[in-house]
């Protein structure tokens, strides 16, 4: 049992296998308080923490400082204009124009299993797998019935957090904010860590310490974006990869989203995470009820590796659904990077050619294959083949990649239409606009109003069209710009505020009618490279393109950034042809492979173009993917060393689950004249087993290698790379055991 209720003391415990949270109920005022979040303790009294017996004290004991007590109190979840001026966590704004909210206990309840949220991505388990707790609030004021949703999963150490308002009265009302969770607790000289970054520069980690007043990252572009990622961390000063207490938090949602840390006055901090309150507006009938998106936590006493490897384990296990998840993907090349808009039959089948021969698995065909599309000026919502460039059809084209022994991927961007396309020109309305105002273009694009059910039903059978058109296994779903002028025929002038929301909806739903119905398609998600990378996608598909910028060096962040909270199986990562598109760097042909074979791998580049020698370098990659594929997808992942902090090196590790064997990846950023080999230690790794370094005969103990370290030999050159696979081997054990000892009676 993980969720207990402590009546004598009125505390919810709630326990995974290392982390204990604590709720507690102050009795005569229905307060619902946060009492401990952190490592493992034992059920027993510990309401001290609600510090309701000192001053100000509880407003039944002392209601002339009931302000001072609301603004003190460590809550599970604000209530607004009540005196609490920390951050409010839910608005309304009901009949007679009143905003404040007032939440107090009623019951709770605890149920085995995950409940699902409708309409919305959320974790999942089995009955025997987790409780949930419900805690039932209410405030007769404003006529509101607040559930909070707590779900605890023990084996990876994460409990889950979400919402739901229900509309407890007989007149309308409109909810004006609901985050989805709020923690309370006393600083302990907190620093914050998030993610930051911007086109071909994601999820760059950013550590700061937190000073008073608020400090947030948010989203206000329709997505979870290249800018901010709906995520954050808080820890103990001085947190590295093996220690320090870290307090992660992660947003189950692709659109906009606060994530927000304010310290108060009195050295205390208040984390908030939810959809963005900036325009956002749900109207809420009598009996109707609103359910806010999940949010995900977890704490590590041991540093941000073992947050990082709490949150893989619990994706894999628990947010992502598609039977990919444990299978070796595709070997792909893609045609993006080489051929962009200008490409044909002909010269698709000539990348197809050569790469069968080199042991590439999928052709995919990226954007520029529909309407009159050669450029990216039209075409978007005209699902329908070119042929003049896909001279015979899709079909045929499909049928020929077949032929070569590849399977066939297709490229789609079914949430937009462009100006000029066939779409528009019949339903201008479709596309979302402000009346009287001109739509902002963006890419030369407006963004669909997927509020519409008739525009879903539009989307999703074009895409279902093309995918029975022929044997496509696998689509690229992109997103290439974000939302503005986000106004829609459909609804009444005060319902607009729901619209941001509503198109969020409108996007899991065409994906989970695609999944539905196509159970077999390997589905990648993209958004103008990594803007829409959150576990909310991981939903629907197994993998996400990580990044437009594919230059090995520039990945080594991108990757670190994505690594720390998402399983490597999700990072779409390629090796593209140099200089690089985006940097025009060139870097070894080598590591640009072994830095994409920590994500899904594939090729990004014109294999007819590129030179003989990197050419034959192909065959021997697809077999290290091969090799090493289900150690990366399904082993634990370990941060050895970061090039951002060093400037000279970066290198990663998985260790397989049973640790019977561990892939390291090391890469020389920069060369140094006149320098000795490089002392690494490793991690993660049996201390009492031995390890041969795989194709020698050099064996190592556990031991050794963690505390002592392995010797990398220095490399002549920039960029340069190596991968090091240790496999068990019971050879150095045999020898020392064997042998006998000095101190031995018996010799
Ligand atoms: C953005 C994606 O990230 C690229 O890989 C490519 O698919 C382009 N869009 C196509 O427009």
């Amino acid at each position: 049992m993980s969720i207990r209720y402590d009546e004598a003391n009125r505390i919810f415990e709630l326990d995974t296998r290392n982390t204990s949270y604590r709720i507690g109920i102050v009795d005569e005022e229905g307060f619902v308080g946060h009492i401990y979040y952190g490592q493992k303790i034992r059920p027993q009294k510990c309401d001290q923490f609600l510090r309701t017996c000192e001053a100000p004290f509880v407003p039944s004991k002392n209601n002339r400082e009931r302000c001072s007590f609301m603004d003190t109190f460590p809550t599970e979840y604000s209530g607004n204009g009540i005196g609490d001026y920390r951050e409010s966590c839910i608005a309304v704004k009901t009949a007679n124009g009143s905003r404040t909210v007032d939440l107090k206990f009623v019951d709770y309840d605890i149920v085995n299993g995950k409940p699902g949220i409708s309409g919305l991505p959320a974790s999942f388990a089995g009955e025997e797998e987790v409780q949930t707790l419900v805690v039932h609030m209410m405030d007769g004021g404003c006529g509101i019935d607040v559930d909070l949703i707590y779900s605890v999963f023990e084996d990876e150490d994460v409990i889950t957090r979400s919402v739901s308002v229900k509309n407890a009265g007989d007149r309308n009302i409109r909810l004006t904010k609901v985050y989805s969770a709020c923690i309370d607790m006393d600083d302990e000289d907190f620093e914050m860590l998030t993610l930051h970054g911007s086109w071909a520069r994601e999820r760059q980690i950013e550590r700061r310490p937190i000073a008073y007043g608020k400090q947030s990252v948010s989203s206000l572009r329709g997505e979870s974006s290249h800018q901010d990622h709906p995520f954050m961390a808080w820890m103990t000063k001085g947190t590295d990869q093996t220690t320090g207490d870290v307090y992660g938090m992660h947003f189950v949602y692709s659109g906009n989203f606060i994530a927000q840390i304010e310290k108060s006055q009195f050295d205390s901090i208040r984390a908030v995470m939810g959809i963005h309150s900036e325009g956002f507006e749900w109207w809420l009938t009598p009996g109707e009820t609103f359910t806010a998106p999940e949010v995900v936590l977890t704490y590590s006493h041991d540093g941000l590796g073992q947050m990082t490897r709490n949150l893989h384990d619990f994706y894999r296990c628990h947010m992502i659904r598609s039977r990919y998840l444990h299978q070796k993907r595709p070997v792909l090349i893609n045609n993006w990077e080489a051929t962009y808009f200008d490409f044909d039959t002909d010269k698709l089948l000539a990348i197809a050619k050569s790469a069968a021969e080199h042991g590439i698995e999928m052709l995919v065909m990226d954007d520029g294959w529909f309407g009159h599309r050669n450029d990216d000026a039209t075409s978007l919502g005209d699902w329908f083949v070119n042929e003049n460039k896909i001279k015979g059809g899709l079909k045929h084209l499909v049928d020929e990649v077949n032929k070569l022994g590849l399977k066939f991927g297709i490229w789609m961007e079914p949430e937009m239409i462009s100006p000029d396309s066939e779409l528009y020109r019949k339903h201008p309305d479709w596309a979302f606009a402000v009346p009287e105002r001109t739509a902002t273009l963006s890419r030369n694009q407006y963004v669909l109003d997927l509020s519409r059910k008739e525009v879903r039903d539009y989307v999703c059978e074009c895409v279902h069209n093309v995918i029975s058109s022929a044997n496509i296994e696998y689509v690229k779903w992109d997103m290439n710009r974000q939302l503005t002028d986000i106004g829609s025929v459909e609804f009444t002038g005060d319902r607009q505020g729901e619209l941001a929301h509503r198109y969020v909806l409108g996007v899991y739903e065409l994906q989970e009618r695609l999944v539905n119905d196509f159970p077999d398609l390997l589905l990648e998600n993209c958004s103008g490279g990594g803007a829409r990378f959150d576990p909310g996608m991981l939903y629907y598909s197994p993998q996400i393109w990580c990044s437009d910028d594919t230059d090995a060096i520039e990945r080594l962040s991108i990757q670190e950034g994505t690594e720390l909270i998402y399983p490597l199986s999700t990072m779409g990562a390629h090796v593209s042809d140099c200089p690089n598109h985006t940097v025009g760097r060139s870097t070894p042909f080598m590591t640009r492979a072994h830095v994409a074979l920590a994500g899904t791998f594939g090729y990004e580049l014109d294999i007819t173009k590129i030179s003989e020698e990197e050419r034959a370098m192909i065959p021997e990659q697809v077999s290290m993917y091969h090799k090493y594929n289900d150690l990366v997808r399904e082993g634990d992942y370990y941060r050895v060393a970061s090039y951002r902090e060093n400037g000279l090196y970066d290198c990663w590790m998985v260790v397989a689950k049973d640790k019977s064997e561990a892939l390291v990846t090391y890469v020389q950023v920069l060369g140094r004249p006149n320098v000795h080999s490089r002392k690494i230690k490793l991690l993660g790794l049996d201390v009492a087993a031995d390890y041969r370094l795989d194709g020698t005969e050099k064996v190592y103990g556990g031991d050794l290698l963690m505390n002592a370290g392995m010797l990398i030999e220095t490399m002549r050159g920039d960029y340069m790379s190596r991968l090091y696979h240790f496999v068990l081997d019971n050879s150095l054990t045999c020898l020392l055991y064997t042998s006998p000892s000095p101190r031995d009676p018996k010799t």
